[in-house]
């Protein structure tokens, strides 16, 4: 639906925008000038052309005006020209609701999932833009994707880290076998059960977006579980809101130690954006180190905590399923937090390959095509 404006008018340090749907679109100027769109103010490329400080200190409207169906400003003191089109203001309304509808909603999920999990072929995906646009609008949505018949094979998980977005070089190399080994420095490398938990938040960053590739897995347990994170968050933040706000507060170092390696970090459990939203969760049992808190925010801390994991343990919240010979799961994370069940070595082998990629790179990937399908607007918009 296009958007037509009708008038516009200076009122203190905003213009008004009076549309035909009988809407009134209100900006700041100095918000105006800073988003100048007109080629002295930006280069093509997009980039902005001059500095908050270029700008002059007594800066004000002289007139707003629209003209061939734009919004056309006059700025004094020096008489600059800006000039926007009714369609990218309505795209940046600064409204309550109306920034709120642009954000980008999770989905949040629970174990009903099962039935209709987020997944593609690899190879169908490699080739089509369309399917790997779908499968990437699903993992944006849920948090991870599925990724079927990728090639059982030693680094692989790197090759498909690689396609998303970049890998990220850690201690464990640019990718890691979780396998049984007799000496392990992680307990992933064992064949004990594994809570549902984000991988390495003693990182900072911590990695963004985890890929676990199976090459074989014909020792009986070892079943993949995965839980919605932001879910368990929205669950503590309704149940037992004083709580959830301890655990958005007070942060919790983890660690991890080896022969060659200390790293330490920290985080709160569940971080949130300056609208509240839940944005990310920190949540690994095997490298949570000492809480360091006033001692009297410990044991309410501890009840919030405990809270928290019991919602994670909760069946309902849980999608348990199994990774065969072939199959990739991507998560994001800081969201879709990942364990496993309990394995026998002893009766089979199981062995995954994982990798992390950044999360910057794969929505990028995301953006991109989206622009190559004709979705989005080209660089400058
Ligand atoms: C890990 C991990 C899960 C699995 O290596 O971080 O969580 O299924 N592994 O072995
Ligand atoms: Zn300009
Ligand atoms: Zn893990």
């Amino acid at each position: 639906m296009s958007i037509e404006l009708v008038s516009a008018s200076v009122t203190g340090d905003a213009v008004q925008i009076a549309r035909q749907d009988g809407r009134t679109m209100v900006f700041p100027a100095i918000w105006l000038r800073d988003n100048c769109r007109c080629s002295a103010c930006r280069h093509a490329n997009g980039q902005r052309l001059f500095e908050i400080t270029d700008l002059p200190r007594d800066l004000a409207l002289q007139q707003a005006s629209i003209q061939d169906g734009r919004l056309r400003l006059v700025w004094t003191p020096d008489d600059h020209i800006s000039e926007f089109e009714a369609s990218w203001l309505a795209a940046h309304e600064l409204g309550g609701e109306l920034r709120a509808a642009r954000r980008e909603q999770p989905v949040l999920w629970d174990r009903s999932l099962i039935d209709a999990l987020p997944a593609a072929d690899w190879n169908l995906l490699r080739n089509d833009p369309a399917v790997e646009l779908g499968w990437l609008d699903k993992y944006a949505a849920y948090g991870f994707g599925l990724l079927r018949n990728v090639p059982a094979e030693t680094g692989m998980v790197e090759v498909v880290g690689n396609h998303l977005g970049f890998v990220r070089v850690t201690n464990y190399g640019s990718l890691f076998d979780v396998i049984s080994v007799p000496k392990p420095n992680n307990l992933a490398y064992t064949a004990v059960g594994l809570g549902v938990h984000s991988d390495n938040p003693y990182r900072e960053p911590t990695p963004g977006v985890q890929l676990l590739h199976c090459l074989e897995s014909n020792a009986p347990g070892g079943d993949t579980l995965l839980v919605d994170g932001f879910h368990a968050a929205e669950v503590l933040r309704r149940e037992n809101p004083a709580g959830f706000e301890l655990l958005t507060q007070l942060p919790l170092r983890f660690r991890f130690r080896d022969a060659k390696t200390d790293l330490q970090a920290e985080a709160p459990l569940i971080g949130l954006d300056f609208d509240g939203a839940v944005k990310e969760i920190h949540f690994n049992n095997r490298s949570a180190d000492i809480l360091d808190a006033p001692v009297d925010l410990v044991a309410p801390w501890y009840a919030a905590y405990r809270n928290f994991a019991e919602i994670l343990k909760r069946p309902e919240m849980e999608l348990v399923f199994r990774l065969g010979p072939g199959d990739l799961v991507v998560m994001m994370n800081e969201r879709a937090l990942h364990g496993r069940t309990a394995f026998d070595p002893s009766l089979g082998r199981r062995h995954l390959q994982g990798c992390y990629i950044d999360k910057d790179g794969i929505e990028s990937r995301r953006r991109v095509l989206r622009r190559q399908l004709g979705l989005s607007k080209d660089l400058a918009a």
